[in-house]
């Protein structure tokens, strides 16, 4: 792993130059390129295998940059900027006309972030443009959390990977669409709803997509965040009894629940995860991760998050993780 480090200065080089970089954020670790170099950013979907029309995310240091990309800023973006960054919102607005198609999908939005890891806000402010960057995973994969988690997506195929230590927020940003007549919350994560909801004095407008519950082909539509290893959640008892059915025929099981287990049961592995959200956040990807990796295991069984307001960006991750439901 010679390509971790914590070199701004190889860091500004290598981008500057239109190579990629993995750079921590507070919510998950992202892979970054020169968002006004299109051959630099076509680098990060090709090493992704992500299709060339998502938009992907510019990074700023700060409000001060929000111009120099966005143009008929509203008022609500200042004031959401104000209030949250740097932090984990996104602002999806009209774009400046230089803006490369590579980083808006063709479109005519662009999506800000300040990101509030200090190495990272040191690096833009030193950068002093923008960083394209979506999460550094495989298109479709669980995001990573740490520097060791993008090393073991992309190995040395990226030339340095950023190591800003575990992330502390562990879901990506609130995407917040401020382009329309009201504002929509696009994508729930880090920063809660209500908190936005509080500074704009409006609701969000909010569409949750269909669920995902009988998608079994991870990457297909909106099935993302998605371990290789089938997930099933279901409530506590569904998912002890699916443990015991699966153990007595020979099955290779592992159980995350947020309550105790109802009894031990002599060969299942099993992981108690944080019954508060912000911790379980912080802890999801790294779990699953963990969990996923070097085919231990034939399923994984996930005891359903609580459904309540302060839930929302877990369990739309969750959701999306998730193979069917028990
Ligand atoms: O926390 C995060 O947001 C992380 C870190 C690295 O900043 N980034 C991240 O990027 O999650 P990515 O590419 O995995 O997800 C970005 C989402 C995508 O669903 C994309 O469609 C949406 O943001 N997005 C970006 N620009 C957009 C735009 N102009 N209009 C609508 N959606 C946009
Ligand atoms: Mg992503």
């Amino acid at each position: 792993m010679q390509n971790i480090s914590t070199d701004l200065d190889q860091a500004l080089a290598l981008l500057r130059a239109g190579d990629l970089v993995g750079i921590p954020t507070e919510t998950v670790y992202g892979l970054a390129a020169d968002a006004r170099q299109p051959e630099a950013v076509a680098k990060i979907f090709a090493l992704k295998g992500r299709p060339a029309d998502h938009p992907v995310i510019v990074h700023i240091a700060g409000r001060e940059q929000l111009s120099d990309w966005a143009c008929d800023i509203p008022d609500a973006a200042w004031k959401l900027a104000d209030a949250f960054w740097p932090g984990s919102l996104t602002l999806i607005l009209k774009r400046q006309p230089h803006v490369p198609d590579a980083v808006t999908g063709g479109q005519d939005t662009v999506g800000l972030r300040a990101p509030a890891h200090p190495l990272t806000h040191a690096l833009l402010q030193r950068f002093g443009g923008g960083l394209a960057a979506p999460s550094a995973n495989q298109f479709g994969h669980v995001s990573p959390t740490t520097a060791a988690h993008v090393y073991a997506e992309f190995g040395d195929r990226v030339p340095l990977i950023l190591d800003g230590g575990p992330c502390q927020v562990g879901v990506e940003s609130t995407i917040v669409g401020l382009t329309g007549d009201t504002p929509t919350l696009l994508r729930p994560g880090g920063v809660p709803r209500e908190a936005i909801e509080a500074v704009l004095g409006q609701t969000l407008v909010h569409h949750e997509k269909p669920s995902t519950a009988k998608v079994r082909v991870s990457g297909l539509l909106d099935s993302h965040y998605a371990p290789r290893t089938p997930l099933l959640v279901g409530d506590l008892r569904a998912i002890e009894n699916e443990a015991y059915r699966r153990l007595e025929t020979g099955g290779r099981v592992a159980v995350l629940h947020l309550s105790p287990l109802s009894g031990s049961v002599c060969g299942l592995d099993s992981h108690q995860m944080p019954d508060e959200p912000e911790a379980f956040a912080r802890e999801l990807y790294a779990t699953l991760r963990q969990y996923d990796a070097g085919s231990r295991f034939d399923v994984l069984l996930l005891e359903r998050p609580p459904q309540s307001a302060a839930w929302l960006a877990v369990n739309d991750r969750v959701k999306r993780a998730t193979s069917a439901s028990l």
